[in-house]
C-alpha cells in the first residue's frame, strides 16, 4: 500500500470534504496505535480470552476419504465469540475508537454478523453502538437483529435502494458526516476510504498467522491451496495476506448466485458485468451497467452480496497473486449439507461457498497436496435461510405453531 491508501489503481479515499480531518485522524490514531506494543497487545488479549483464539485448524478425515484428493482442512472462524471472523476486527477497532476518545461507534452490517460482533465489542467497551442494516438484510437475518438489541445496540433499518448491505454503508456514511466529532465509523469489511481496508486486512491477518504456524504443526508445511469466501473481501484478505509471498495458491469463492444475468449473482471478477469504479469512498472494481449505475446483486447467503469488492483483492487478483472463482447458490446448499453430515459442522452460507470451491478442486488433487479452507462463521444464523432452501416442511410447521401459541399467549 502506498502513503494514499492506494492498492495499484484501486483504494484511495474518495469522501466528502467535511470527512477529511476524522479520515487524517484515523489514519494516524492508527498507524500510532499499531506502533503501540500495549495496544498491539491488548488486541491480542481480547482476541484470545474475549473471543477464544487461536482458533483449530480441523482435518476433515471423512470428506478427505470420500473424495480421494487432497487433505482437507478447514480454518475455525465459526469458533469465534459471536460465531464469527468479524470479531477479529471488531476488536481492534472497538479499542481503536477507545484510544482515540469517541464514545460512540457506527456500523453497517449485511448477514448481521458484523453487527452482532459491534454490539458485543460496545456492550464490554462501554460504546454506544449503533447499527445500520438493510430492511431486507433484516427479513434475512432477524435473529442476528434480536441479539444486537438485546446487546443494548440501536438498530436502523435501511429501506433505501435494494435494502442491502451498500444501502446501509451509504446511510453510516451520511450519520458519520454529522457525527464523526464524537463517533468511529467501525467498517466491517476490508473496504472503503483508507485506512480501513488496510486496517480490517490488519485485524484479520491473524487468521493467516495462526494457519501458517498450524500448518506447520499438522502436516509439516504450508497448505498447497487455500480457500475463502469473498464479500467485501475481510475474511480473504486475513486467511490470504500472510501467504501472499508464500508458494500457496490463493483462492477467492464470490457468490455466484442464481445465474450469470446482471441481478442473479455477486461476482465482481470472471465477469464484463464488473468494473473500475469509484463509489462509497474508494476505488475498486464494482458491478455496475454501462451508464456506470451500480447493479442490483443476489446472493443466497446476505454476507456476500456486497456490490464492490476489497481494494487489497482487486489488486492481488490483477497481479495474479489470487484466483478468483464462484460457487451458485445450489453448489452452497450441496457444500451446506456434505460439512454438516460427514464431518459434524455447521458453516455458514457465505462460508459454504469456500466449502464449495474447496471441495470441489480438492476431489481434483492428490493425497500428497494439502487445501485449508476458511470456515469464516457457523450457521446458526442461517437456520430459517436453510430451511427454506431445503423445504423442510417441519420446520415450517413448526413456526407455524409456535406463532399461534405465542399469539395466545
Ligand atoms: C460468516 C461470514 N463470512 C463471510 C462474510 C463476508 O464478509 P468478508 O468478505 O468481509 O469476509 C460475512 C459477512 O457478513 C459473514 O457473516
Amino acid at each position: 500500500m502506498n502513503d494514499e491508501g492506494r492498492f495499484g489503481q484501486y483504494g484511495g479515499s474518495f469522501i466528502p470534504e467535511i470527512l477529511y480531518s476524522s479520515q487524517q485522524q484515523l489514519l494516524r490514531a492508527y498507524r500510532e496505535a499499531m506502533a503501540d506494543s500495549n495496544f498491539v497487545n491488548l488486541v491480542r488479549s481480547e482476541m484470545q480470552h474475549f473471543s477464544g483464539r487461536p482458533t483449530p485448524l480441523t482435518f476433515c478425515a471423512n470428506l478427505t476419504r470420500q473424495l480421494g484428493g487432497a487433505q482437507i482442512f478447514l480454518k475455525r472462524e465459526d469458533l469465534n465469540h459471536s460465531g464469527a471472523h468479524k470479531m477479529n476486527n471488531v476488536i481492534g477497532q472497538g479499542l481503536l475508537a477507545k484510544r482515540m476518545g469517541k464514545p460512540r461507534v457506527i456500523a453497517e452490517t449485511g448477514a448481521g454478523q458484523h453487527g452482532v460482533a459491534s454490539a458485543l465489542v460496545s456492550a464490554r467497551l462501554g460504546l454506544d453502538c449503533t447499527v445500520y442494516m438493510g430492511a431486507h438484510d433484516i427479513e434475512r437475518q432477524y435473529p442476528n437483529v434480536f441479539w444486537m438489541k438485546q446487546l443494548g445496540a440501536k438498530v436502523i433499518p435501511v429501506t433505501t435502494g435494494a435494502a442491502t448491505l451498500k444501502d446501509a454503508l451509504d446511510e453510516a456514511l451520511r450519520d458519520w458526516s454529522s457525527s464523526y466529532e464524537d463517533t468511529h465509523y467501525l467498517i466491517g469489511t476490508s473496504c472503503g476510504c483508507a485506512p480501513y481496508p488496510e486496517m480490517v486486512a490488519g485485524f484479520q491477518s491473524v487468521i493467516g498467522e495462526e494457519v501458517k504456524d498450524q500448518s506447520l504443526e499438522q502436516f509439516n508445511k504450508y497448505p498447497d491451496r487455500i480457500y475463502a469466501c469473498v464479500g467485501g473481501g475481510s475474511n480473504a484478505c486475513g486467511i490470504f495476506l500472510p501467504f501472499v509471498n508464500e508458494s500457496s495458491e490463493l483462492i477467492g469463492v464470490e457468490a455466484g448466485g442464481r445465474g450469470d444475468a446482471p441481478g442473479d449473482h455477486a461476482m465482481r471478477f470472471n465477469t464484463d458485468q464488473a468494473r473500475f469504479g469509484i463509489a462509497q469512498g474508494f476505488a475498486t472494481k464494482f458491478l455496475q451497467d454501462e451508464q456506470g449505475q451500480l447493479l442490483p446483486t443476489h446472493s443466497i447467503s446476505a454476507g456476500l452480496d456486497y456490490v464492490g469488492v476489497s481494494p487489497i483483492l482487486a489488486d492481488l487478483e490483477e497481479n495474479g497473486k489470487v484466483r478468483m472463482t464462484s460457487a451458485s447458490d445450489d453448489e452452497v446448499m450441496e457444500a451446506f449439507t456434505l460439512l454438516t453430515r460427514y464431518e459434524g459442522i455447521i458453516p455458514a452460507l457465505e462460508s459454504s461457498h469456500a466449502v464449495a470451491g474447496g471441495l470441489r478442486e480438492a476431489a481434483t488433487m492428490n493425497p500428497e497436496e494439502s487445501i485449508v479452507i476458511s470456515v469464516s462463521g457457523r450457521g446458526d444464523k442461517d437456520i430459517f435461510n436453510i430451511a427454506k432452501a431445503l423445504n423442510d416442511k417441519p420446520f415450517n410447521a413448526f413456526l407455524e405453531t409456535y406463532l399461534k401459541q405465542s399469539e395466545v399467549a
